[in-house]
């Protein structure tokens, strides 16, 4: 399942993101790739212990604690430090899959983390650059994504996904991965969509108590399905 979430970071946010991106110290994005990816990344990238790196994942942190979209949809256990990638001059990213774990390197020792989401919060509108679409291959067919400043695509990690060379003007964002709280991708969609329409019918002022015993079912199935 791909999940747009919408207007992740505002528009004051993201001025101060770009404002920050400006000047900060961009490095081969190779240097967090795997052996296999490695041979297909050609971006720019901050480094994980760069200050700005650190502080705007910090503020991408919060911008996604108080999203309820994304919340509901990646039901998230433990999110990776936002890192943040440039593609400019024809830069791209070939086919790749991302690794399936992890470490997260914050406090000392690295806590494995098992990426079952990878996420892309796009900084810059799609009509600052050509090219630079994410494209997702997945078992409903293949997906080409640009989304508006501020948006967010949440996709499944296992999937095959390049970005497209960008030939004009440069494409900024902000990627991580999410270990959820659900493993199996299948009972993720199931519960995002109860979840969606049991706020629809509270909305609709359905009667209470068909709500509650929904909302009930929904809790049940987490806790059937959830690992902690
Ligand atoms: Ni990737």
């Amino acid at each position: 399942m791909l999940l747009h979430v919408p207007e992740v970071l505002t528009a004051d946010e993201l001025a101060s993101c770009r404002q920050r991106l400006a000047q900060a110290p961009w490095a081969d994005g190779r240097v967090t790739a795997g052996h296999q990816s490695a041979l297909a990344k050609h971006n720019l990238q901050l480094p994980e212990d760069a200050v700005e790196a650190r502080e705007l994942g910090a503020m991408v942190l919060e911008a996604l604690a108080r999203n309820t979209t994304f919340f509901a949809g990646a039901l998230p256990r433990h999110i990776f430090p936002p890192l943040f990638n440039c593609y400019r001059g024809g830069g791209s990213f070939g086919l790749h899959v991302d690794n399936a774990i992890r470490y997260d390197r914050r406090g000392g020792q690295g806590i494995p983390v098992r990426t079952d989401l990878s996420a892309t919060l796009f900084l810059n509108d799609p009509q600052e650059y050509d090219g630079g679409g994410l494209i997702i291959e997945d078992t409903f067919g293949t997906h080409t994504v640009k989304l508006a400043a501020g948006d967010m695509i949440l996709y499944p990690s296992s999937s095959l996904h390049q970005v497209e060379p960008v030939t004009r003007g440069e494409r900024l964002a902000s990627f991580f991965w999410i270990q959820s709280l659900v493993r199996d991708e299948q009972q993720r969609r199931m519960l995002l969509e109860l979840d969606v329409s049991i706020q629809s019918l509270t909305q609709s002022h359905a009667p209470h108590s068909d709500v509650l015993r929904l909302t009930g079912i929904y809790h049940n199935l987490l806790r059937a399905w959830s690992e902690t």
